[in-house]
């Protein structure tokens, strides 16, 4: 039988590399489009068998080159998505609303059999930020445009090359203060990754057409608690302070000035939100595919990169160390 050719946009990412893994182990061949064929080659490249993958170097809004490879297309996954906005073209209106709009115009014009597009949890609370309005909107774009679209709204995606605990356990380590927004009392439902990509595999491959499914992890846990459990698993001791909420405007609309942003005030409004499931939509655990990862133990496999002695740090070596003394 003919492998099925998925056209992926922001494959490079990280819910991206575990995705084309995934596809490609399992009999899917994939074209990822880029905008830096040159920066993310040889990482994509090894994701999966030779032959499987092919890389296209291409500006996302040019439709010529869009259409060519949609020619050849069978399925449609779009993991574009940005946290801040940028210059020249980077809005978030640009990205989360005209760009999967165009893309589910496509589908239906080229009778694509599939169309997955990476949403976010909690979008239709957070009325005050511009991150969730333009997400929002392109959902009701897509819906529009191509009915046959699963959407997947996930919670905060974690993962050994996140831009979360990573991000989270690098500013452990070097600040003695860390700030609390809203007192750490957001909640989360963390989703491992691979648990993630799970979904969207199962989805993908039992042609299930769902219109949108919230993807949760199995805990709800707070920021602060959140925080608490990163710095026991780099075994370092944090003040954590409550900051209050003017002054955690002045500081985001301070970092919004850097180039990659840690906090920007359009974050801060996202922040105040539960990010949690809705009870409006199925979950991952309503259609049979649930997240079993749990936070804790999964980043524990990767934490070792921020402790003092790195690997060498890990339980695994301490044991070893006590036998080889005994
Ligand atoms: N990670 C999370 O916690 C989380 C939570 C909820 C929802 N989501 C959504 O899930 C999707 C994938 O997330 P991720 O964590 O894998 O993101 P990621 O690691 O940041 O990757 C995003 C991808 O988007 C592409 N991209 C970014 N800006 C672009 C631009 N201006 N033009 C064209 N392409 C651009 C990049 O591709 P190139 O650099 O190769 O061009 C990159 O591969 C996103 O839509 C995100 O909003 C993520």
């Amino acid at each position: 039988m003919k492998p099925k050719n998925c056209l992926i946009f922001g494959g490079t990412g990280q819910i991206g590399s575990f995705l084309v893994r995934k596809l490609t182990k399992n009999g899917y061949k994939v074209t990822i489009v880029t905008r830096n064929i040159h920066q993310k080659g040889i990482f994509v490249k090894s994701s999966g068998n030779q032959g499987w993958i092919d890389l296209v170097e291409a500006n996302i809004f040019d439709e010529k080159k869009i259409r060519k490879l949609f020619e050849n297309a069978d399925i449609c996954i779009n993991l574009v998505g940005i946290l801040f906005e940028k210059k020249r073209g980077g809005s978030f209106k640009n990205i989360h609303t005209i760009f999967p709009s165009l893309l589910a115009k496509m589908c239906k014009e080229y009778s694509l059999k599939q169309f997955i597009h990476l949403s976010a949890l909690g979008i239709n609370e957070a009325t005050d930020s511009n991150y969730a309005i333009s997400k929002l909107q392109g959902e009701i774009a897509i819906q529009k445009n191509f009915p046959l679209t699963t959407i997947l709204r996930p919670s905060v995606v974690y993962s050994s090359s996140d831009n979360f605990t990573c991000n989270l356990m690098t500013l452990l380590n070097r600040l003695p203060i860390f700030p609390l927004y809203y007192s750490g009392k957001t909640k989360f439902t963390p989703i491992h990754c691979s648990d993630l990509t799970n979904i969207i595999f199962n989805v993908l491959s039992k042609n299930d057409s769902h219109k949108i499914i919230e993807c949760i992890g199995p805990e709800i846990i707070s920021f602060k608690n959140i925080i608490q459990k990163l710095l026991k698993l780099i075994e370092k001791r944090r003040i954590l302070i409550p900051l209050p909420i003017s002054l955690a405007k002045m500081s985001a609309f301070f970092f919004e000035k850097f180039p990659k942003p840690l906090l920007t005030r359009d974050q801060l409004n996202l922040l105040k939100y539960d990010n949690i499931s809705s009870g409006k939509y199925k979950t991952n655990f309503d259609i049979g595919l649930p997240s079993t990862l749990l936070f804790e133990n999964e980043v524990k496999k990767y934490c070792f990169m921020w402790k003092e002695g790195g690997q060498y740090s890990t339980e695994e070596y301490r044991f070893s160390n006590k036998t080889d003394n005994s």
